[in-house]
């Protein structure tokens, strides 16, 4: 029997390259997207030796209209069907809102919530007719908390899977929004700006967030929160004044 296939997006990088080295090693051939296409090659040629496992290299720019095209191409073609797929890539604007420039606004909002959407889109027919197939989007705590319009674009995720966990569930599909606190990888250098002040138990290591997020999506989980310590904090900040969490999370 042939190996199942995921495509990951943003796999040159930081959650994306330890999903792509989580599902390598539990046996998945592998679809690797993002727009450094020398990294992901380097990437994929690990990827092999290490695990013996098949990976095919689709460099895509996913605020673009032709990169998504190409990648729900990929997603649609029937051949070598995409048995998960993990809707990843992404980046925050540092500026706060009124300082921003719209067009960088647009592009972080295409590439947190359109362009999941279109990749949602083209991989789902195709799973419902195998009657199988599982899906992560990776969110934020972000998504429950005033935080910009990252936040906001954020939110989309978790609000969508939560449905789709519900309508294709009982399908074979197993939809998860990913929901991390601060993780090191190359995002927060990438978007620059000031982080606050943040206490050294709120980090977060990669390969335990990629871990919970496959754990809870196997277990056909709808939202993943990774670390009790975000649990209880996203659990308490239903019960407090948006201005509190908003001043804790910006202190
Ligand atoms: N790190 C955190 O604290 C944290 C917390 C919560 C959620 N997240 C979310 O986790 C996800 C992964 O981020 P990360 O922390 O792993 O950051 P990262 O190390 O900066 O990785 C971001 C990935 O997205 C890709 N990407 C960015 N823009 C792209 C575009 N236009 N088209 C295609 N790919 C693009 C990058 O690759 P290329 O530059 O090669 O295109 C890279 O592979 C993001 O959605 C982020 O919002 C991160």
């Amino acid at each position: 029997m042939s190996a199942p296939i995921a495509l990951v997006t943003g796999a040159s990088s930081g959650l994306g390259a330890e999903f792509a080295r989580q599902l390598a090693q539990a046996d998945h051939d592998l679809v690797l997207v993002a727009r450094d296409e020398s990294r992901l090659r380097e990437l994929a040629a690990r990827l092999h030796s290490e695990f013996g496992a098949a990976v095919e290299v689709l460099p895509a720019d996913l605020i673009t209209d032709d990169g998504v095209a190409r990648v729900s191409a990929r997603l649609a073609a029937p051949g070598a069907p995409i048995s998960l797929l993990v809707n990843n890539a992404g980046f925050g604007v540092a500026e706060s809102f009124e300082r921003s420039a719209a067009a960088q606004e647009i592009a972080q909002l295409r590439l947190l919530a359109q362009t999941p959407l279109e990749l949602c889109h083209a991989v789902l027919p195709g799973m419902l007719a195998r009657g199988t197939g599982r899906i992560i989007n990776v969110s934020s705590v972000a998504a429950f908390i005033p935080r910009g319009s990252y936040g906001a674009a954020k939110a989309w995720s978790v609000s969508f899977s939560r449905h789709a966990k519900l309508q294709y569930g009982p399908r074979g599909i197993k939809v998860t929004a990913l929901c991390p606190g601060l993780v090191h990888t190359e995002f927060h250098a990438r978007r620059g700006g000031r982080l606050g002040r943040v206490r050294p138990w709120m980090w977060l290591k990669a390969e335990q967030v990629v871990g919970s997020a496959l754990a809870d999506n196997a277990a056909n989980k709808a939202v993943s929160i990774p670390s009790l310590r975000y649990k209880v904090l996203i659990g308490a900040s239903r019960w407090i004044p948006d201005r509190w969490v908003a001043a804790a999370a910006n202190s």
